[in-house]
């Protein structure tokens, strides 16, 4: 089945589509257009964006545009870790949902561990019950903050969205949220753009004629992660999604296990918050 197609299901019973556009860094109102059209056109039904990306007017105004019924696109935002406090957590909910324009967010996570993140699931978890937010769940949250939310949370996080790529393979973490049901996302999945430098990748990109990113794309798919990459280039976000028409071997995934892990962003557990 085409990766567009493709949804994975959360342990609410509610489904994300498994590829997303992400659109972290695209702040000019026409870069953000061409971005998320070309996404919804090429057959995109899932976008990726957060309060401090600071896109979100532009970004529900370029989904309007495409004239895709609301119900049938994915939205993705997150609260930032400036607003974890209850009550700030509350407020942003609601200019979250005053700037993309639209009555209910689809996926709402807290965007980093913060010292106040569970003051801020607390305020998530009224949100859902007051209909503002469909699904809620968390992004670079390592195994020691799931274990402490678990231990609290009245509803259960759907999905973690962390920095994973071919570089930084976070085996535990993974490993822990598929245990307990959490859906795992990566962010960064092209390493960011640096996937072009990475020798692994180049040798798999020529045996199959697709290009680095595509590569590093299937690889997740294969992992059964959503991937949510970014492009700002009409030509790039279609590539992209290109990649129903090969595989990788047990061989290629045992020459990828081979790359130096290396993280790319900032480390969760000494983010300075
Ligand atoms: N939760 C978090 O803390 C967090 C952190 C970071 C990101 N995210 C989310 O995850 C999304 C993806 O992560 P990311 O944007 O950091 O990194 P990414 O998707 O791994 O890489 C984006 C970079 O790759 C380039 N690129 C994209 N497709 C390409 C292609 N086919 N060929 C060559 N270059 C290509 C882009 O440049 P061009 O735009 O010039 O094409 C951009 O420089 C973000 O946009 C955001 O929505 C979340």
């Amino acid at each position: 089945m085409s990766i567009l197609k493709k949804d994975i299901k959360f342990n609410n019973g509610l489904n994300i589509p498994q590829m997303g556009l992400g659109t972290y860094q695209l702040k000019e109102k026409d870069e953000i257009f061409e971005a998320v059209q070309a996404a919804i056109e090429a057959g995109y039904r899932h976008i990726d964006t957060a309060m401090i990306y600071k896109n979100q007017k532009a970004v529900g105004e370029a989904i309007k545009s495409t004239r895709v019924k609301r119900e049938d696109i994915f939205i993705t935002s997150k609260i930032w870790n400036s607003s974890h406090a209850y009550e700030d957590t509350k407020k942003e909910i609601d200019v979250i949902l005053n700037e993309l324009g639209i009555e209910y967010i689809d996926l709402l996570l807290i965007h980093w561990p913060t010292p106040k993140r569970l003051e801020c699931w607390k305020a998530l978890e009224e949100a859902v019950i007051e209909g503002k937010v469909k699904s809620i769940g968390v992004s670079n949250f390592l195994v020691e903050h799931l274990e402490e939310l678990l231990k609290v949370a009245k509803i259960k996080p759907v999905i973690n969205q962390f920095e994973l790529h071919p570089a930084l393979t976070c085996k535990e973490l993974v490993d822990y949220c598929k245990k307990h049901e959490i859906v795992v996302e990566s962010w960064g999945t092209l390493i960011r753009g640096k996937c072009f430098e990475v020798e692994q990748l180049n040798q798999l990109a020529k045996k199959y004629n697709k290009s680095e990113a595509q590569i590093c794309l299937k690889w997740a798919e294969l992992n059964d992660y959503v991937i949510i990459p970014k492009s700002s280039k009409k030509q790039r976000v279609i590539e992209n999604a290109n990649i129903d028409d090969f595989t990788l071997t047990k061989e290629d995934l045992d020459l990828i296990a081979t790359i130096k892990e290396q993280r790319d962003g900032p480390d969760p557990s000494n983010f300075n918050f």
